[in-house]
Parts: C-alpha cells; structure tokens; sequence
C-alpha cells in the first residue's frame, strides 16, 4: 500500500508514521528526515536546503521531487510505504502522480490530521529528537525514560534549528499558504480522509488504523 499523511507541522505526521510503518510493515519515507541527512552529510542538495529549512521555508519543488523519485525508485519492488511530508505542494502532487503511473502503482489514501493551532504550538516547542535514530520525543507528553538521552541510542536529544516559536508560525503560515492545494487534490480524487490529531498519540492511531480499514481490504482483494 501506499498511503500519505497530510497535516500542519506538529500535526503528529511523523509520530504515526512510525507507528504505522511498523503496523503494515512498510517503509516510512520522510522528506524532512531525508533532507536533515543530507544536511548533516554536508550533501550539495544538503547545503541548498539547509536555508529554506531553517527559516522554515519549502525547499524548492524540483530538489525534493528529484530526492524522494530516487528514493522511492530504489526501495524494493511492490514494496509499502508511506509518505510523511510530501506531497506538499500542488506540482509535488502532480509529480508523484506520474512518477507512481510510471511504476504502474498509485495512492490507496490520504489521510489529514486535522490539528488546532495551540496544540501544534505547544507539541513543536518541547519536541526533541535523536539524531541518530530519529526517534521522536516530547518533553512533556513522551519523554524519554533518562535524562533527555534516546532509550534506544542514549545519545543525548536535541531540538530542531525549526522548533523555535519564530520558525514554527512562519512554518504555520508556509502552509497554510502552499500545502493547503494538496487538501483539494487528493479530495477531488476521493482519496482523502480526515482525522481529528488533537488527541494523544496512540488515540489517533486507533483513529488512523479505523479510517485505513477500507484501503487495506480493497488492496487485499486487488
Ligand atoms: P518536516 O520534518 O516534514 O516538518 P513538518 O512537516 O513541519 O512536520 P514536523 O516534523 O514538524 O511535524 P510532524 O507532523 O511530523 O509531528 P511529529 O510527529 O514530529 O519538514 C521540515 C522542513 O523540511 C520543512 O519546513 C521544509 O523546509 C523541508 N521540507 C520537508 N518536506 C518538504 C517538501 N515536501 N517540500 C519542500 N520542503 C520540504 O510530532 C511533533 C511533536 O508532538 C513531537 O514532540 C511528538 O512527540 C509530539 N506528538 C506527536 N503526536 C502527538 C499526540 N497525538 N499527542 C501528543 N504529542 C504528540
């Protein structure tokens, strides 16, 4: 299957994604976990995103389309996975579109995680991530069990450069400018689904598993 998660920063896209790779056994494709990379590898496509990301900007469509194309194109034939974080804008929509005819796939569903702005607010300023295994933490809601250290790498977690409040309403505006198209897209191919992300993590995945029911047994009977 192959299934994008859709919503605002903070909406909670990448916490279940985790959760969902790991329920259908499929890869977990992340752009901004893809361009982080790149960034600490000190890549040429590294050094022009870095800027648009910390100031919480897109980078420019043509760069991440021709990242996530030679991701997905190498990833195991028929294999799963799920899109967290792109498509963002309509041209990313468009190409994605024909990468997967191209491949002789398509989407099974989109789902949106519909987020109220104080809660995506609070979530984003006490996120902290581990670096080496991109583990996802909140300071309040899912520390980690030892003093800020990864209960898997226990290397210590850091902040997003884009988790500061300045950063995160001028991510906030970026989308509400440039992603929301992706909504009508996807409506308008009947493939979108909405969720409510306000609740704790494992609610929304219960919310998530209920509302991909239907996509899971249609690509059964395929
Ligand atoms: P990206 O990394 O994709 O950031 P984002 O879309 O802004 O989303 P986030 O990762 O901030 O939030 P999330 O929804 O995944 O929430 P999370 O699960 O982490 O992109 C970063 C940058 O890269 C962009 O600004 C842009 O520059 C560039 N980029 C990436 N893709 C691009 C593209 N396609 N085109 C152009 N540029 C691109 O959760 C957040 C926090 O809340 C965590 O602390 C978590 O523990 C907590 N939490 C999560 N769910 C819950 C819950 N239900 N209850 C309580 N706490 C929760």
């Amino acid at each position: 299957m192959i299934v994008i998660l859709f919503g605002p920063p903070g909406a909670g896209k990448g916490t279940q994604a985790k959760l969902l790779s790991s329920y259908l056994a499929s890869e977990h494709v992340s752009t901004g976990d893809l361009l982080r990379q790149h960034v600490r590898d000190g890549s040429a496509l590294g050094e022009k995103a870095k800027s648009y990301m910390d100031k919480g900007e897109l980078v420019p469509d043509e760069l991440v389309t021709d990242m996530v194309s030679d991701y997905i194109q190498k990833l195991e034939k028929n294999k799963g996975f799920i899109l967290d974080g792109y498509p963002r804008t309509y041209a990313q929509a468009e190409s994605l579109t024909g990468l997967l005819k191209g491949m002789g796939r398509s989407i099974d569903a989109a789902f949106y995680f519909q987020t109220d702005k104080d809660v995506i607010v609070r979530r984003l300023s006490g996120r902290r991530i581990c670096k080496k295994c991109g583990r996802i933490y909140h300071i309040e809601t899912m520390p980690p069990k030892n003093d800020m250290r990864c209960d898997d790498c226990t290397i210590a977690l850091e902040q997003r450069n884009d988790d500061k409040e300045a950063t995160i309403l001028n991510r906030l505006a970026v989308y509400l400018a440039q992603s929301t198209p992706v909504l009508d897209y996807y409506e308008k191919k009947a493939l979108l689904k909405r969720i409510s992300g306000n609740a704790d993590a494992q609610s929304v995945f219960i919310l998530l598993k209920d509302a991909l029911a239907p996509s899971t047994k249609a690509a059964h009977n395929r």
